[in-house]
């Protein structure tokens, strides 16, 4: 189904799978770089990810029966489009650690599977596109984007987020194309005022093949309350990230590993309910 539309059934695993994995395909083009890539390389990263299975086989004596419910679990991952999903929950945060170790400025954090690229330019303050009724604490936050020596820069920060449910739009069925989707550009100044809600935590879904591995395995398939960025200026390395809310119960075991402490936002309730939260980014110029 094309992700523009607006099915009106429940969210299912399948359904944001297939949405997730349709979006990686229409914005990457994930073959390119590996038809570039040297044979020794791919020898390497293949034997060693090899090697390491044929080893955890042996320690543990793995069986047949083990070995086909493997094989079973694999195919069904790709038959409902879990991949985006399994790969950004437990692989993309060391991926992430490994290509940002270099940087001065902000930690970034895993882009996760909901990015939708050219969201609407609500200029350098704005409110997200919502519903009329949507439900949440709202919140402004106030920030500037700066170099690594201070200096602010022109620049673009993207916001996507879940909604007080947990559901991204055009992954869950039912919520509008561009619901808690938008991109603020900055002047020379760097400033940025930007007005949402807080999103709930999001639960990522059990009905489908990774949500039977954490059942299998007894873990918990919660991610913190988080708000998604690409932060971009000219001249400047892309950062993305992620920002948290202190006190939630998942910052210390976030599913998808996710979490730095200088990720977590520091909100001020107001008298209206509402909440007030400062938070600047700092870019890293790009490499030459
Ligand atoms: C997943 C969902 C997210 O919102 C996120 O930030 C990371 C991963 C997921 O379902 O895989
Ligand atoms: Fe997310």
């Amino acid at each position: 189904m094309p992700i523009t539309e607006q099915p009106t059934e429940v969210a299912t695993a399948a359904a944001s799978g297939a949405s997730a994995t349709e979006r990686f395909h229409t914005d990457k083009s994930p073959y390119t770089a590996v038809k570039d890539t040297p044979a020794e390389r791919v020898n390497l990263l293949a034997r060693e990810v090899l090697d390491a299975v044929h080893a955890t086989i042996r320690r543990h004596r793995v069986s047949y029966d083990e070995y086909n419910a493997l094989k079973a679990w694999l195919i069904g991952v790709g038959a409902d489009g879990e991949w985006p999903l399994f790969l950004d929950v437990w692989v993309e945060h060391v991926i992430e650690d490994v290509a940002t170790d270099h940087r001065a400025g902000n930690k970034g954090s895993i882009e996760g599977p909901y990015y939708v690229p050219d969201s609407p330019d609500l200029g350098a303050k704005g409110t997200l596109p919502m519903r009329d009724d949507e439900a949440g604490t709202p919140l402004v936050w106030r920030g500037r984007i700066t170099d690594t020596n201070g200096a602010p820069l022109s620049g673009k920060v993207e916001l996507w987020h879940a909604d007080a449910e947990g559901f991204y739009s055009q992954f869950a069925p039912g919520i509008p194309q561009w619901n808690l989707r938008g991109s603020f550009s900055t002047g020379p100044d760097g400033v940025f005022e930007i007005t949402t809600i807080r999103p709930a935590p999001y639960m990522i879904p059990t009905d489908g093949p990774c949500g039977k591995l954490i059942a299998a395995a007894g873990w918990h398939a919660w991610r913190p309350a988080h708000l998604h960025v690409k932060v971009s200026a000219p001249g400047h390395e892309q950062l993305t990230a992620q920002l948290y809310f202190p006190g939630d119960e998942h910052n210390d075991d976030d599913i998808a590993s996710a979490v730095k402490p200088e990720l977590i936002l520091d909100p001020v309730p107001q008298p209206d309910g509402s909440q007030e939260v400062r938070y600047d980014f700092t870019l890293d110029p790009e490499r030459g």
